[in-house]
């Protein structure tokens, strides 16, 4: 049986789904693969910081977010590390961040990724701040240093858009990928013609836990913007930056844009897309109205989907969920696995 000692960076909805997805999965994962996943620390601003070089119990972990909010009081022989103490002194194997996400500077994230690859510990994380800024970088550290990083949850959450598009679809040509990337634009538009309006589906869009903390970067499409980012530079191998990606978001589209496009049988939909052109890589993310009879017309609600436009299997769409606890939760749980997969 081999065994991962993790250091969650971050305790929010993301760290505690990921918590509750190990306890309730231990024995299936010991049985199916031979491994074990066990929390040695877990540092955030708010909740509390733990660290127990021989295991934190995940139970008693969310128990007390639970019934008190913060981890503080648990038992413990530390306690109180902040990010930085935690992934340079624990005897953590792998660092899962999942703290804030910055798009402008990445910021802390990038720096406790970077710490961490630097130590040679693996880094699994959902945060797209640093990954949709400086990836490559990050990547040629990891390689250097002889450890992993994985960052599916960073796209379409646990839905394993950048695993498909990686690894099994790696043997083609990827000319093109677009898709409905952000969940709260995509319920927002589709409560819209459901008769809601702006304010009502984005309030829901944040109740439901879609939305960013701010959901500017939603509703305007830079997070979209940021995936498209992630998937130019791992599945076209082309090297863009934010400032690449000609960006427009929601804000816009108005009651009778929606009322209109239904009438004459489309939908607005705010797509992200990366294509190979004869110019060279151009990537966007814009509202468009398309016609009922596209694939991605269909999708609604927070659901996501994407469209891989290859050489041999012409396309290919792949659509699940793109936000939530459990289904940001899993990314991570796939990114340990593969890291487990790759160690053999
Ligand atoms: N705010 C994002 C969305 C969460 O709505 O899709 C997942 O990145």
């Amino acid at each position: 049986m081999q065994r991962y000692r993790l250091a969650l960076i971050g305790f929010g909805n993301v760290g505690q789904g990921f918590t509750q997805i190990l306890r309730d999965k231990g024995e299936q994962l010991a049985r199916r693969f031979d491994v074990q996943y066990q929390i040695v620390a877990v540092s955030d601003l708010l909740k509390g910081s733990l660290y127990d070089p021989d295991g934190l119990d995940a139970t008693a972990l969310l128990e007390a977010i639970q019934n008190k909010g913060h981890i503080q009081n648990l038992p413990a022989p530390h306690q109180g590390w902040d990010a930085l103490k935690t992934i340079n002194q624990t005897n953590a194997d792998a660092v899962i961040e999942i703290s804030y996400t910055d798009l402008k500077t990445g910021e802390p994230a990038l720096t406790h990724i970077r710490t961490a690859l630097a130590l040679g510990k693996h880094v699994v994380t959902t945060n797209k701040g640093p990954i949709a800024l400086r990836y490559p970088e990050l990547a040629a550290l990891a390689r250097e240093k002889g450890a992993e990083i994985g960052v599916e949850g960073t796209v379409m959450s646990g839905t394993p858009a950048l695993r498909v598009g990686q690894e099994l679809l790696g043997g083609t040509s990827i000319s093109k990928v677009q898709g409905i990337l952000n969940g709260t634009t995509n319920y927002i538009l589709t409560q819209m013609e459901n008769g809601a309006s702006y304010q009502q589906a984005l309030a829901q869009a944040q109740e439901l836990g879609y939305a960013e903390a701010d959901p500017t970067g939603d509703v305007e499409g830079h997070d979209a913007a940021g995936k498209v980012v992630i998937l130019a530079n791992l599945l076209m191998e082309a090297p863009l930056t934010m400032a690449d990606v000609s960006c427009q978001g929601i804000t816009q589209v108005s009651p009778a844009d929606i009322a209109e496009a239904k009438a004459a049988g489309e939908r607005w939909k705010l797509i992200g897309a990366v294509e190979q052109t004869g110019h060279g890589v151009e990537a966007s993310v814009k509202p468009l109205r398309i016609p009922l009879s596209h694939p991605l017309a269909s999708i609604s609600g927070a659901t996501n989907a994407i469209t891989y436009t290859t050489d041999l299997l012409d396309e290919v769409t792949l659509v699940g969920p793109g936000a939530g606890r459990l289904e940001t939760g899993y990314a991570l749980l796939g990114d340990l696995l593969a890291i487990h997969r790759n160690s053999k």
